[in-house]
C-alpha cells in the first residue's frame, strides 16, 4: 500500500497562510507580521491585497504624510503600519476578535517614535459608527475587505459615514466571485470609482473612489 503523507495545505498559496509570520520591507523598515490562521482565520494572515496596497502607497501617487487615515478590516495591520511609517496619523480597525492580535502586530512593528501615530480600535462595519467622526478622515484604506455579501450594505454605510466630499477611499481587491463586483456597483451609486492600479502577478485591483455630490434632479 502506498504511503501518502498527510499534507495539510499542498497549494503554495494556501500553505503561506499557515506560516507563523510574514516578512516584508516597506517604508524603509523591515516588518515582521505574526500570523495565526488556525486560531483567528482570515484576520490573522497577510493577504496579497494588503501587500499590493502597500506597494501602491509606496509609489507616492497619493500624499500620505500628515493625513488622517483609517484602515478598515485591517487584519494583521500591515497597511496601517506602513501608512503610519509614511507619516500618516492612522486609526487601524477590525472586529473585536481581531483586536489583541492586531494591537500586538502594530506594537511590534512601529518604532517608539511612530507608535503615537497609530491607534488600534474596534470597528464592525455599520455598527457604532457615531464613535468615529463623520467625514473625519482624509483617506480610508481597505485591503481585501470586499468578500462577504452580507457585509456589503454595512460596509457602504461605513464608507458613507467616514467620508467627507474630500476623502479618498482606496480599496485593494481580489475579485474572486461575481458577487464581489456587486459591491463595486453598489459603491458606484454613491461614489466615483476608478481603477488606478492592477498587479498582475497577484491579480489585485486597486480602486480609488470619492463621494459623488448629492443628486439634485430628484
Ligand atoms: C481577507 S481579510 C483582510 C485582512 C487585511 N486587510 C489584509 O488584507 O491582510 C478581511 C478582514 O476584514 C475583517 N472583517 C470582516 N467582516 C468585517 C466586518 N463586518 N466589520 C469589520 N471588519 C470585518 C476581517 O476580520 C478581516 O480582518
Amino acid at each position: 500500500m502506498a504511503l501518502v503523507p498527510y499534507v495539510e495545505n499542498p497549494l503554495p498559496i494556501l500553505s503561506k497562510l499557515n506560516n507563523s509570520s510574514a516578512n516584508f520591507r516597506f517604508a524603509n523598515h523591515d516588518l515582521h507580521l505574526a500570523q495565526d490562521w488556525k486560531k483567528l482565520g482570515v484576520a490573522a494572515v497577510v493577504w496579497d491585497a494588503a501587500v499590493v496596497m502597500c506597494m501602491y502607497l509606496e509609489m507616492g501617487i497619493l500624499e500620505v504624510k500628515g493625513r488622517g487615515v483609517i484602515e478598515l478590516g485591517a487584519g494583521t495591520g500591515l497597511v496601517g503600519i506602513v501608512a503610519a511609517l509614511m507619516g500618516a496619523k492612522v486609526t487601524i480597525t477590525d472586529r473585536e476578535p481581531a483586536m489583541d492580535f492586531l494591537s500586538a502586530n502594530v506594537k511590534a512593528n512601529l518604532p517608539p517614535d511612530s507608535l503615537g501615530s497609530a491607534v488600534v480600535s474596534e470597528l464592525t462595519w455599520g455598527e457604532g459608527l457615531e464613535r468615529y467622526p463623520a467625514g473625519g478622515f482624509d483617506l480610508v484604506l481597505g485591503a481585501d475587505i470586499v468578500y462577504l455579501e452580507d457585509t456589503f450594505v454595512p460596509l457602504l454605510q461605513t464608507l458613507e459615514h467616514l467620508c467627507s466630499d474630500a476623502t479618498v477611499v482606496l480599496l485593494a481587491c481580489k475579485i474572486r466571485y461575481k458577487r464581489d463586483t456587486n459591491f463595486l456597483s453598489m459603491l458606484k451609486q454613491r461614489f466615483r470609482v476608478e481603477e488606478v492600479y492592477y498587479e498582475k502577478q497577484r491579480d489585485i485591483h486597486v480602486y480609488k473612489s470619492w463621494k459623488l455630490p448629492p443628486r439634485t434632479d430628484l
